[in-house]
């Protein structure tokens, strides 16, 4: 608020011993409408000073007891008093008090005897530049608490506004996560299911074959005992089936076809395992289960190629109870870190010719262990890939943060994994990590 200057009613205060000029300033100064208060002395003014606060004090040098400076001086101490402006009266030809009395802080002086018009020109003048000068300090002041305020405010919309971007990075996160699981997850599902029938057959089939084969082996093996010259046309086919490495290779070929089918049966049981949906409860959960599975439907990643040899994984698993989880959330975070180790590793080897990669191999280290006080499970999953800077590792939780080109990062991976971990399952994730040579993910999972 701005203080109304006609409202002002000046208030003078008057030090001087001598009655005569005292009475030429009050007729002055009543005239044009000042309050005035007059002190006789040093004393007796510092005394007033003590109950009133004038807006101006004219003060005479000359006094008996303490004089005008000493007086000056003292009003000053009084941090009650400051900003009053003072008005030294000085006799015409005293230059040197003049000087003193402004060294001591006076404002101004006005001489003896008493001009009427300089006496209220200066102490109009004086009145205003204090007027303005409160003003001023007063804005000064509003301005200040407005600012902090202000400040405040922001401060706290900020915060708010975080708070909400963080709530609704985290619901679509949990949306973008749903979907796919779902999705995916009922497809997944789905093959899996599909798959399991003819695999069956297949697979109890294949005994059936190999038990028929060696029934015919043998049946074969009674004619060529019980009739030793056959015909010519049965010889001539023995030789053009080459009947003899036939029954040699026969259990081979076998072999390889159970091996697939195990194989399948292996992937398709990974597939449902993967994509248990169990979103509504947590679930008893084996977790060394759900890294091989996920290792399982990996394979294709880790096996070797034409630019270098396989990504050796090295399981030491520790001994862990079943946990309690959502098992297909947990088994999407195994997912998660492990693409990402392989991407790790795959960045690393750029520049590197297989015999280099294969001196100093990629590897997967996955370490499973009971917590200390026995209540969580610990999961490591360490890498010696490319690594990460500290600036990088500051940020792989965040929403969308990606190093990865286009169309290959989505930087959702390592933030869903956050949530799932620390949220869903009130666990702690960890990351060590050094550049050029490798990062450690430290999961733990209560095991409650
Ligand atoms: N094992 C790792 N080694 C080095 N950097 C990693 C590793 N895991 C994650 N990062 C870094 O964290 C970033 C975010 O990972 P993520 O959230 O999974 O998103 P995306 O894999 O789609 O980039 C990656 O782009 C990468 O820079
Ligand atoms: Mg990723």
């Amino acid at each position: 608020m701005i203080p109304v200057m006609h409202n002002f009613q000046p208030f003078i205060l008057i030090v001087d011993d001598n009655l005569g000029s005292t009475q030429v300033l009050l007729s002055v100064l009543e005239e044009a409408a000042f309050t005035t208060l007059v002190a006789k002395n040093g004393e007796s003014a510092l005394e007033k000073l003590e109950a009133i606060s004038p807006d101006i004090i004219l003060l005479d040098v000359m006094m008996p007891g303490i004089d005008g400076f000493e007086t000056c001086r003292r009003i000053q101490q009084n941090p009650a008093n400051q900003g009053i402006p003072i008005i030294f009266m000085t006799a015409l030809s005293d230059t040197e008090d003049k000087i003193k009395g402004l060294h001591l802080g006076a404002v101004d002086y006005i001489t003896k005897p008493f001009q009427q018009e300089e006496v209220l020109a200066k102490v109009r003048t004086h009145l205003k530049l204090r007027q303005l000068t409160k003003t001023l300090e007063e804005r000064n002041l509003q301005l200040k608490h407005f600012n902090e305020t202000l400040e405040d405010k922001v401060a706290k919309r900020t915060a708010r506004l975080s708070e909400s971007l963080k709530e609704l990075q985290a619901a679509q996160l949990q949306l973008v996560q749903s979907e796919k699981m779902s999705t995916l997850g009922q497809l997944i599902a789905g093959i899996g299911h599909e798959i399991n029938n003819p695999l069956g057959s297949l697979y109890g089939n294949l005994v059936h074959i190999e038990q028929y084969i060696q029934d015919l082996l043998t049946h074969i093996h009674l004619y060529q005992v019980h009739c030793p010259n056959p015909a010519v046309d049965v010889v001539e086919n023995a030789e053009k089936i080459d009947l003899d490495f036939l029954e040699e290779d026969l259990p081979q070929v076998l072999a390889a076809m159970k091996f697939g089918t195990e194989r399948i049966e292996k992937i398709s049981n990974s597939l449902r395992t993967f994509s248990r949906q169990d979103d509504d409860q947590k679930l008893a959960f084996d977790l060394h289960c759900g890294i091989d599975s996920t290792l399982m439907l990996l394979q294709h990643r880790l096996k070797a190629n034409n630019k270098r040899p396989e990504i050796k994984v090295i399981k030491e698993y520790g001994e862990l109870p079943l946990v309690h989880c959502f098992s297909g959330q947990i088994n999407q975070v195994f997912m998660n870190l492990l693409a990402n180790a392989v991407d790790a590793l795959e960045e690393s080897n750029q520049g590197r010719s297989f015999e280099e990669i294969k001196v100093n191999p990629n590897q997967i280290i996955i370490k499973t262990e009971l917590s200390a006080n026995s209540q969580s499970a610990v999961i490591r999953i360490i890498d010696n890939g490319i690594g990460m800077t500290d600036e990088v590792r500051q940020k792989i939780f965040d929403y969308l943060f990606t190093t990865k080109g286009v169309g290959k990062g989505t930087g959702l991976g390592l933030a869903i994994t956050h949530q799932i971990i620390i949220e869903k399952h009130g666990g702690m994730l960890e990351v060590n990590s050094k550049i050029a040579q490798g990062t450690e993910f430290v999961i733990k999972i209560p095991l409650q």
